[in-house]
Order: C-alpha cells, then sequence, then structure tokens
C-alpha cells in the first residue's frame, strides 16, 4: 500500500510508520519536523495550519491516509484536498459524552462537534476530536471511500514520555523511602494499551480498510493488579502504602497526570469507567493486545534510559514530604 501519514514523528505516529514498514508497505510522513521520522519513511515537511501545508502530497493517489491530528480545520482540509480510497482516523475514549458503566461500546452518545476549526485547550479536546471524526467519515463518504475511526484509550509501553504506565514500574524499582504511595482505591478500573499494539492495529485497518468507529484499549484490569504487576518486573520487594484519597487531597496530590501526581487513576465518580471501554468491535476485527507484563518490563526498560524528567507522578522529595506529613 501507498500510505500517507499525517503526522508520523510522534510516539504512536512513528510507530505506526515503523509497522507500516515492516508490513512492506511505502510510507510517507507529513509534518512539521519537530522530531525525526522513522528511517525508511519518506519524509514531507509541511505545516498543516499553512494553507498550502499539504501541497507536496495532494497531487498523489494514496491507497490509505492515516491522520492523529485534534484539530477539526486541518482534517478538513485534508479530506478536501487530498485523494485516498481510505481514511484511519486516531480519536480518542474523550469523544463519549459519559462513560456510564464498563465496556461501553460505540454507540455510547457522543459529545457535541467542536465549532471552529481549531481547538484552543484541553477542555476542548473531546468535542475537537467529534469534529474531526465526523470531517473524515463525512469526507470519505463524499468521495466514495471508507474511514476507519480509532476511538483510542490511554497508550503506555515504550517511548511514553508522558509516563503514565511507565511511572508505576519505575516508582516501585526506585522506591525513595520504606514503601509506595499509592492510591487507596486499589479497585479503580484500569485499562491502556501497549503502543505497538494500537499502530499494529491502526495497520491491520488500513489493511483491511475498516469502515466505522472502534474502541481500541486493552483488556480491562484494576491499579491493584497493574501495581501488583509493576511491582514483579521491577523485583521489587517494598510495601505499598494505601492513602486515603481525602488525604491526598489535602496534601494536594493531584490524579492521573500532571505534576505532583498517581496516575492511571481519577477522583471523579463521573470518570471510574473512563479508560475500560468495551473493545469487542475491535476484537472480532482482529486486534491483538500483548499480557500486561510485557508491556511493564518494556515501559521500565525505556524508563530506566529516559533522560527527560518525568511529567507525572511524585518525585522522590515529593514522596518523602508526604510520607512524613501522614507520620
Ligand atoms: N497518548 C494517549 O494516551 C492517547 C490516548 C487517546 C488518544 N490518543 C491519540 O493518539 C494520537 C497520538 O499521536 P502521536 O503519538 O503520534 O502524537 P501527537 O502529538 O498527537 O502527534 C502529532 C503529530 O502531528 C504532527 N503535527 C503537529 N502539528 C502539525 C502541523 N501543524 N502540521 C503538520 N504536522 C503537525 C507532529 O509533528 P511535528 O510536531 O513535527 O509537526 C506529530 O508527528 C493522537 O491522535 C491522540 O489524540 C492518544
Amino acid at each position: 500500500m501507498r500510505l500517507l501519514l499525517l503526522g508520523g514523528t510522534a510516539h504512536l505516529g512513528s510507530t505506526v510508520a515503523t509497522r507500516a514498514l515492516a508490513r512492506g508497505h511505502q510510507v510517507t510522513c507529513l509534518a512539521r519536523g519537530s522530531a525525526g521520522p522513522p528511517e525508511g519513511v519518506t519524509f514531507v515537511r509541511g505545516d498543516r495550519d499553512d494553507p498550502d501545508g499539504l501541497s507536496a502530497v495532494r497531487d498523489e493517489e494514496w491507497d490509505v491516509v492515516v491522520d492523529v491530528t485534534r484539530q477539526p480545520g486541518q482534517v478538513r482540509r485534508a479530506v478536501s484536498e487530498l485523494r485516498t480510497r481510505h481514511w484511519v482516523f486516531v480519536s480518542t475514549a474523550n469523544v463519549y459524552a459519559a462513560a456510564s458503566a464498563p465496556g461501553y461500546d460505540e454507540d455510547t452518545p457522543l459529545l457535541e462537534p467542536l465549532e471552529g476549526e481549531a481547538m484552543t485547550s484541553m477542555e476542548e479536546y473531546g468535542p475537537a476530536k467529534v469534529a474531526c471524526e465526523r470531517a473524515v467519515t463525512d469526507g470519505a463518504r463524499a468521495g466514495g471511500g471508507t474511514a476507519t475511526l480509532v476511538r483510542a484509550g490511554l497508550i503506555g509501553g515504550p517511548g511514553d514520555d508522558s509516563a503514565r504506565v511507565g511511572y508505576w514500574p519505575w516508582r516501585l524499582a526506585h522506591p525513595s523511602g520504606p514503601d509506595v504511595i499509592v492510591p487507596d482505591d486499589l479497585d479503580f478500573p484500569v485499562a491502556f494499551i501497549d503502543v505497538r499494539d494500537i499502530a499494529a492495529w491502526v495497520v491491520h485497518a488500513a489493511e483491511q480498510r475498516l469502515d466505522g468507529a472502534f474502541n481500541v484499549t486493552g483488556p480491562p484490569t484494576t491499579l491493584g493488579t497493574v501495581l501488583e504487576e509493576s511491582a514483579r518486573v521491577a523485583g521489587a520487594t517494598v510495601p505499598l502504602r494505601p492513602v486515603p484519597v481525602a488525604e491526598l487531597t489535602r496534601l494536594g496530590v493531584r490524579p492521573w497526570m500532571g505534576p505532583r501526581s498517581l496516575p492511571l487513576w481519577i477522583d471523579d465518580p463521573a470518570l471510574r469507567h473512563f479508560a475500560v471501554m468495551g473493545t469487542g468491535r475491535a476484537r472480532a476485527a482482529g486486534l491483538h493486545t500483548r499480557p500486561l507484563a510485557e508491556t511493564l518490563a518494556d515501559t521500565l526498560a525505556y524508563e530506566e534510559a529516559r533522560e527527560s524528567p518525568r511529567p507525572v507522578g511524585l518525585t522522590d522529595a515529593e514522596e518523602q514530604e508526604i510520607r512524613a506529613a501522614l507520620g
């Protein structure tokens, strides 16, 4: 296949490019070039915010275009200018209006689409992706083509600089004291997918020209199981110290992400089942996910080698300060 990847230089995009090359496809990536593309792709520099940003790729006939953007205006321009038989748009679980029950499927109501061309804050991320999905689907239909909407859950695995998954095996491998501070909500429902698995499925969806929306994440588990498996792959013997959520809040510890946080957990009943989407449709269409322990072990190896600071979790000093405050 001749595959055009709009993006392809960041975590998921570059893994999709690598996978597509390994499957024998010809891959062209278009991006501004903030980071280098994977070896073996044809790289085209272009800024999609520029009205002529797609000029280098719009005269060609593509078998598939894969897009990872979050900006509806960029999608509208791409579907109006590019010629392809199939689109794959990487969307998100954030498109859903509510994650009311575990295993929620693709027919769950969506948020209202963002009006306008570009999102300006992360609060607009879900509505922006809804608008992107619509633009891709409408554009594909108008051109007589097909479109896969990949509603991705949290993406982890090697190369994930967000460290939302990697924090836990890393922290267990490198305790800052006699225990590891964790939320006492160990039954919190967790699911995430290894970047290599979602990339493989994106390429599969492109090859099969799968039409429609698909929830794509790993099997449902719990925070407690992730911590247990993380301790195992890290060879950790240090005990967990489950801290009540009210105490964490009092001590300024945030859920999910950001500085002074504990990831993979959300202190909001409305988002309790957010991660654990139903993936029956994607699994029936070939989604395969590797064992949790393999992702955690490979993510730990990535964390051990990383040089940039981790943007999530507690630093040693923060964990020590919290431990001291708890007494
Ligand atoms: N990470 C998660 O847990 C998660 C969860 C659910 C869904 N998702 C979705 O998964 C996808 C992740 O994609 P990703 O890892 O490849 O990261 P990304 O940060 O979304 O990648 C953006 C890509 O687009 C390019 N780009 C950005 N602005 C551009 C512009 N104006 N013109 C041309 N190219 C531009 C970037 O390269 P340059 O900067 O070089 O231009 C980069 O290659 C996204 O769709 C995200 O919404 C992620």
